[in-house]
């Protein structure tokens, strides 16, 4: 993979609050990394993530079916996908079409609490549970495996003094943020 200082064009699929998205578009535009968000995509449409695409002048868009996805994506040349707390399973299709160009973010170090079921508080409710005493965030490479792909940055944080899947929830978000953005900047000069 060579990505050298490239550029990209980015979608980013979204499904909930859009607190990640709202951080890349923030990065964007202080130049924190060169690419380019380009589409903001989700799977439902009250999403409050498509309204965060909006205000910053972004084309945001409802799915539908792969087609139609697929067609857009292309229109608009997008060249790597950012996964921003989209919920759904990517179909075959994109996963080989965008291969090696599709990124999520991931609330726990994973392998830990990854996989099937584990997202959102489902992931801080476990760590929670489980007593752990570190978590964070994970950004890795989507393939065909849930929360399996290669993994290109981790940020762990010790959260020994959350008393509550919420405050682990709120601390993990902050990591995810800053994982997320550096990611990127990572993947265009080539470092992932
Ligand atoms: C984040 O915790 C992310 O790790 C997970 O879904 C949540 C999305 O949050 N995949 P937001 O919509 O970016 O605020």
């Amino acid at each position: 993979m060579c990505h050298k200082g490239i550029k990209h064009r980015i979608a980013v699929f979204v499904s909930g609050g859009g607190t990640n998205l709202e951080s890349l578009l923030l990065a964007q535009e202080e130049g924190f990394f060169q690419s380019e968000i380009v589409l903001v995509v989700s799977n439902k449409e009250d999403a409050y993530a498509l309204e965060r695409g909006r205000n910053h002048g972004i084309e945001t868009y409802v799915e539908k079916d792969w087609d139609s996805l697929e067609s857009l994506l292309k229109e608009r040349q997008v060249d790597l996908i950012v996964l921003a707390g989209y919920l759904k399973i990517l179909g075959s299709e994109i996963l080989e079409q965008y291969k090696n160009r599709i990124i999520n973010i991931h609330p726990s170090l994973l392998p830990k609490f990854g996989g099937k079921g584990m997202y959102g508080m489902n992931v801080h409710r476990s760590v929670f549970e489980a007593k752990e005493k570190m978590s964070g965030a994970t950004v890795h490479l989507v393939n065909k495996e849930i929360d399996g792909g290669k993994i290109l940055l981790q940020t762990a944080i010790n959260i020994e003094k959350c008393s509550s899947p919420e405050e682990i929830q709120k601390a993990v978000l902050y990591v995810e943020h800053e994982a997320l953005k550096t990611a990127i900047r990572l993947y265009e000069e080539d470092y992932v």
